[in-house]
């Protein structure tokens, strides 16, 4: 009798570890309706979270064009249910042309070099990374999942409030370069709601991308991205597009309360600032402290310092960067060891003697997909500033990047207006630079249980940290851990950033324990998928754009 319950037993779980847990409504969710919309049609007709992902992308750099793009870098994430998790890196990459000290000029950095010249722009990842996610992940063909993105561009969309106060508001630089001007606006004048915006040079990009992505790197498109860039002092050359590859990293892997962490390993520091701080908190009774305590806020600024810290110090392009001690940074035994240093109501000091940092730069976006088989796909890409260089390639129809403005600003630069000048964050030939984008992953007992990321530049590992707290340790629904007042740390400068809705106690009493604050009306725009009792649970952030977009399978 006992032997056969055993066998019966041992039959279940063989049973039920074939058997993908399933979640009632897949989804996605992106900072755009239409993009998202993309994408869970592709569900609908049997494509994967990995398909779905793609569609929404290509979508996105349509009806988003200040951080969806053809022209930027990013992270894709996967947790596929029937194989191991995946991790696409599709970071811009430094042209073969630069070096530490490609932003000086006579010696002096060289601050518009840096960030708003065509030097400033990386070969762009984001075809080739979406195409090898598709490769390895993908059921509906290449081409299907640009359907959307190219009726989009060529018939054209009404635009949102949204949409037309963004590009309004960009006019003036728009102004500065003709096609730009020509593609973003009514012969000069702003467009607005509800007008229609056709961009047919885009349209036949992704035309000639849906046909073969190599046209990007090798093609038409690549011939038209080399001509602006040769014809206004720009780096790209032929060699650095034909040369540029996705690379297919470890998931970098952390354990916070029983449950497994999924993030983003090196070149970008979102994983590790989200994994050692979560690592320290683990430490602490949150729960009991309550959300938006001052205990809580205060715990989680002292973790957030010190994982910033430790990114400040070790982090870069891992291929540049062979010392990186992830191993330790990312243990238990360290955290507990930085645990011993935080003082439960009294504001450490961040070391003033090394360096602060640069400014933060605002646009880069995310999207979140689930589907009903329970594979997930988190992915945050980015042009670095809004719209990028604010700049499109002439008749392409799609914005360059400013990414390599990531880079630190040369050697031995640090000094206290924020420039860094640390090594493992120079420009180099091929390096890519590096990032704070962090795409999560959350797992409880084998079944996903949150996926999550966010735009923000530095604050974004502390924006999704908080998504995870507020779920894990405060147990809120999806809505509530978007619309919880946030709170940032970033080492340096010494101080937290705090929403505005914190509530006014628990600024005073972060005051009373030493902390400086700065206020801000909002940080990041999370985009977030809880999936509780089996079912899908979305939350679109209305911090920067009311009508960001969730879409069920
Ligand atoms: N450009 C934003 C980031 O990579 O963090």
């Amino acid at each position: 009798m006992r032997n056969r319950l055993l066998l019966f037993l041992l039959l279940a779980l063989a049973i039920s570890a074939q058997t993908p847990p399933s979640v009632k409504g897949g989804m996605v969710v992106s900072q755009e309706r239409l993009a998202s919309e993309a994408g869970a049609q592709v569900l609908r007709e049997g494509g994967s979270a990995v398909d779905a992902a793609v569609a929404t992308a290509f979508a996105l750099a349509v009806v988003h064009p200040a951080a969806g793009n053809l022209g930027g870098g990013g992270f894709l994430l996967s947790r596929p249910v029937d194989g191991p998790p995946s991790f696409v890196d599709f970071r811009e990459a430094a042209p073969g042309a630069a070096g530490p000290r490609m932003w000086l000029k006579a010696g002096v950095y060289d601050e518009a070099r840096h960030h708003r010249s065509l030097a400033s722009v990386g070969v762009p990842g984001t075809v080739a990374g979406l195409h090898e996610a598709w490769r390895r992940e993908g059921r509906l063909p290449w081409a299907r999942l640009l359907h959307p993105a190219i009726r989009l561009a060529r018939e054209g969309f009404l635009l949102s409030e949204n949409q037309a106060a963004s590009l309004a508001e960009q006019l003036p630089e728009f102004r500065k370069h003709g096609p730009t001007l020509a593609q973003f606006s009514r012969d000069g004048l702003p467009l607005r709601t509800g007008d229609r915006l056709v961009q047919r040079d885009l349209a036949r990009t992704l035309v000639r991308i849906s046909k073969d992505w190599r046209d990007f790197y090798r093609g038409r498109t690549a011939r038209l991205i080399l001509r602006d860039t040769r014809e206004n002092a720009g780096l790209i050359r032929a060699a650095d597009l034909a040369a540029y590859r996705p690379v297919l990293r470890e998931v970098l892997r952390g354990r916070y309360r029983g449950l497994e962490v999924l993030a983003a390993p090196p070149p970008s520091s979102g994983g590790q600032v989200l994994i050692e701080a979560l690592n320290i908190l683990e430490g602490y009774d949150l729960r009991a402290a309550g959300a938006g305590s001052p205990a809580a806020v205060h715990l989680a600024s002292e973790a957030l310092r010190r994982a910033f810290a430790d990114r400040a110090r070790f982090l870069g392009d891992p291929a540049f960067n062979l010392d990186m001690p992830l191993d330790r940074l990312l243990s238990k035994a360290y955290a507990g060891e930085l645990r011993g240093t935080i003082e439960p109501d009294r504001a450490s000091v961040s070391a003033p003697d090394r360096f602060t940092w640069p400014r933060d730069r605002p646009d880069t976006t995310h999207l979140s997909v689930i589907d009903r088989r329970g594979s997930a796909v988190s992915l945050t890409y980015t042009l670095e500033d809004s719209y990028g260089l604010k700049r499109i390639v002439p008749g392409a129809g799609f914005l360059l990047n400013n990414e390599l403005g990531d880079f630190n600003g040369g050697p031995g630069l640090t000094d206290a207006t924020g420039l860094i000048g640390t090594p493992p964050n120079l420009a180099g030939p091929g390096k890519r630079p590096l990032s704070s984008m962090c795409p999560l992953i959350l797992v409880k007992d084998g079944a996903v249980l949150l996926v999550s990321g966010s735009p923000g530049g530095r604050s974004i590992p502390s924006t999704v940290l908080e998504t995870v707290l507020n779920v894990v340790d405060f147990g809120m629904d999806a809505r509530a851990a978007v619309d919880t007042p946030r709170f940032h740390h970033q080492w340096l400068p010494d101080r937290i950033q705090v929403e505005a809705g914190l509530a006014e106690a628990t600024r005073a009493a972060l005051k009373a324990m030493g902390h400086d604050l700065s206020v801000v009306k909002k940080q990041g725009c999370a985009q977030v998928i809880l999936v509780r009792d089996g079912q899908a649970e979305g939350a679109a952030d209305s911090r920067r754009w009311a009508d960001s977009g969730l879409a069920a399978e």
